[in-house]
């Protein structure tokens, strides 16, 4: 079994991905994306991003390690009637099914990260993007204040240790990893470039009721209640993950949620 992937089977992101669609269309509007531009949307989901790019004219393919993703993406596409843009499924620690130098853009938002082996991913984003392309991708910071970063944090005191040589997703978070990384496959540290940025979560609800919808469609969250339970920890949890969502929510309409999440964005000019 593939634990990566049963992991992002488990549930239903999309349940989580609508609350991140403004954000998602707002970033991809700064990628200087034109007609007809070749664009790998990598750990895609249900296409938060790569819908948006295929809007503006790019020319998009989603790869995903998740079939129920690929599935919804691909419906997604459809309903909107954009034919520019195709969903499939692929590891992104082995791109083996796309020929080097292929894609203008490579963009990774908060997926490429979370796929095992990172040297190996980086590897495969730099040699499917063409000489002279960018690869950009959106990571969660390690220890960063804001939303996810401290979801992962509390999940993690309530769910076993990792198992020995587990590299954690969050350390595409700090930049000397992602140097590393991308100077192993080739590229110079000066092509390398760091900026902060923000994703707002807009929930039609509550906080509490957000953190139901994690809680019953994000596969991560839906481990650590699993585990919390085996130890009668699951109220805890619970308690936990509502404090945060209500301290950090930002909607003036309290019965409303709005939780702005800080992330690290690097551009690779490959
Ligand atoms: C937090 S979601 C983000 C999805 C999407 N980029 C978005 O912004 O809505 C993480 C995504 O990475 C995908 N993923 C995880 N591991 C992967 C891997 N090894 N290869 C490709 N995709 C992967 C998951 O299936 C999931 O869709």
């Amino acid at each position: 079994m593939n634990s990566n992937k049963a992991l992002w089977e488990k549930g239903d992101f999309t349940r989580i991905a609508d609350s991140m669609r403004a954000s998602g269309e707002a970033f991809v509007q700064g990628l200087g994306i034109t007609k007809g531009l070749k664009v790998l949307d990598l750990g895609c989901g249900d296409g938060t991003t790569a819908l948006p790019e295929a809007k503006l004219g790019a020319d998009v393919l989603g790869v995903d390690i998740a079939q129920s993703l690929v599935e919804a993406g691909n419906r997604r596409a459809k309903e909107q009637g954009l034919t520019n843009c195709k969903f499939q499924e692929g590891d992104a620690s082995n791109l083996e099914q796309l020929k080097e130098h292929t894609f203008d853009l490579v963009v990774s938002i908060f997926g490429a990260m979370f796929a095992p082996k990172p040297f190996y991913v980086a590897r495969e984003m730099v040699r499917v993007t063409r000489p002279g392309g960018r690869i950009v991708m959106g990571n969660w910071i390690p220890g960063d204040p804001t939303l996810v970063a401290q979801i992962l944090k509390i999940s993690s005191n309530y769910t076993p240790p990792p198992p020995e040589g587990f590299i954690s997703p969050m350390t595409w978070g700090i930049e000397k990893n992602v140097v590393e990384r991308f100077t192993a496959a080739g590229v110079s540290a000066d092509k390398i470039s760091f900026e902060r940025d923000t994703f707002i979560f807009n929930y039609a609800g509550a906080p509490s009721g957000f953190v139901d919808e994690f809680r019953k469609y994000y596969g991560p969250t839906m481990n650590a209640f699993a585990a919390a339970e085996k130890n009668g920890r699951a109220a805890d949890l619970q308690k936990e993950l509502e404090a945060l969502f209500e301290s950090q929510n930002q909607s003036e309409d309290k019965t409303k949620t709005s939780i702005p999440a800080t992330f690290l964005r690097v551009t690779v000019a490959v």
